[in-house]
């Protein structure tokens, strides 16, 4: 029978972590080879909300983008099968219809995608007006020379690609919450552009801190990575982006390198969390370079949060012990079907294998929360 582990199964698998009681930096362990042997192990990863989302069969975006996948599926149409039943739900606020707005109340997406086998890969940034950016992106990557087309230019092209186009992608809580964040952010009028900054970022953590946004929604986003049964490897990263950003902002999600990488002979990894943390260092290539010199999942993903790590220097965005004060989590798949969820704070993601859909628990870089 397929496992889910429940809430207090992963906070007692966090716990044994936490017990350790250290801020250091967990060692990396023994390397793996670089040249993979072996039979491939189907497999789909993602972050935890590709195991929270139905569609109306019922299925999860990883147990139908599995079921796809170990079919005759094209493995990245399989994924984005998947992915789209997140970015159509108007329950989860960190992607596609629904997402949390930018600072003028308006929705804006990022995705990219790669298709291992044909080493095609498109993206778009900014966009608004379509519910599922990451079938955009796929149509900028088969029917374009480009990589990356952004803002009203990416919704005029997904127009003509026929897509449609929606005047506004809120919903009535999306909505609802960006105007409790005006009202929190902006009592008499914007006084200095440094405190509303810092009101801004503020109201938007107490607002998760009072339970009103997902913590995971903040960043929010769904990365999905897959390996068919012929070896053939997929990934896409779709995301309503930061919470209220200075409209046009754009994050990780859809560049490619940072919000996700692949490469059809070594492997996937794709990220969720603080977009700029990650930009800085494109560290999905990173891991996936990682892996090419023989780092097993697990220890490419931690050496990326560790380099992360030692270039977060300024002050505000450390927190009481030093450490980043923010979340960021890759979810990495090599060319055999190993895979592993690391983060920079205790978390969990969502697998499915032969042996059906599963959270897991990630392994965290530091002990403890963020506090950010
Ligand atoms: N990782 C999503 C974002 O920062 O936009």
């Amino acid at each position: 029978m397929p496992r889910t582990l429940d809430r207090r199964e992963i906070i007692r698998l966090g716990g044994t972590a936490l017990g350790l009681a250290t801020v250091m930096p967990r060692r990396l362990l023994g390397r793996a080879p670089a040249v993979h042997t072996g039979s491939v192990k189907p497999a789909v990863v993602a972050s935890r909300n590709g195991l929270r989302s139905r569609d109306t069969a019922g299925a999860t975006c990883v147990e139908k983008a599995f079921a796809l996948l170990t079919g005759e599926s094209d493995p990245l149409d399989a994924l984005l099968a998947g992915v789209n039943i997140v970015e159509r739900d108007p329950e989860d606020s960190s992607v596609g219809y629904g997402g949390l707005p930018n600072a003028d109340g308006v929705v804006q997406l990022d995705s990219c995608c790669m298709h291992g086998p044909k080493r095609r890969a498109g993206g778009v940034a900014a966009l608004e007006g379509v519910r599922t950016p990451s079938l955009v992106a796929q149509a900028v990557a088969d029917h374009t020379d480009h990589h990356l087309i952004v803002g009203d230019d990416a919704q005029r092209f997904a127009r003509t690609m026929g897509f449609e186009i929606e005047d506004d992608l809120n919903t009535e809580k999306s909505r609802r919450l960006w105007l409790e964040w005006k009202r929190r952010s902006d009592p008499r009028h914007y006084p200095d552009p440094e405190s509303r900054a810092l009101a801004q970022h503020r109201a938007g953590l107490a607002m998760v801190a009072e339970g009103l946004i997902d913590p995971e929604h903040y960043y929010g986003t769904i990365n999905c990575n897959g390996l068919s049964p012929r070896g053939e490897l997929a990934g896409v990263t779709t995301t309503s982006g930061l919470a209220w950003k200075i409209p046009g902002r754009v994050g990780d999600s859809p560049i490619l390198g940072a919000g996700l990488y692949v490469d059809a002979a070594v492997g996937a990894a794709g990220s969720t969390g603080r977009g700029e943390a990650n930009l800085f260092h494109l560290a999905s290539f990173l891991v996936v370079e990682e892996m090419r010199r023989g780092a097993a999942p697990k220890d490419a993903g931690l050496a990326a949060l560790e380099r992360v790590a030692a270039n977060t220097v300024e002050k505000r965005l450390l927190n009481s012990r030093g450490l980043p004060a923010f979340g960021l989590s890759f979810y990495v798949l090599n060319a055999h079907g190993e895979h592993a969820g690391v983060s920079m704070y205790s978390s969990s993601y969502a697998v499915c294998t032969e042996n059906g859909p599963e959270i897991l628990p990630t392994e965290a870089l530091y002990d403890g929360q963020s506090e950010g």
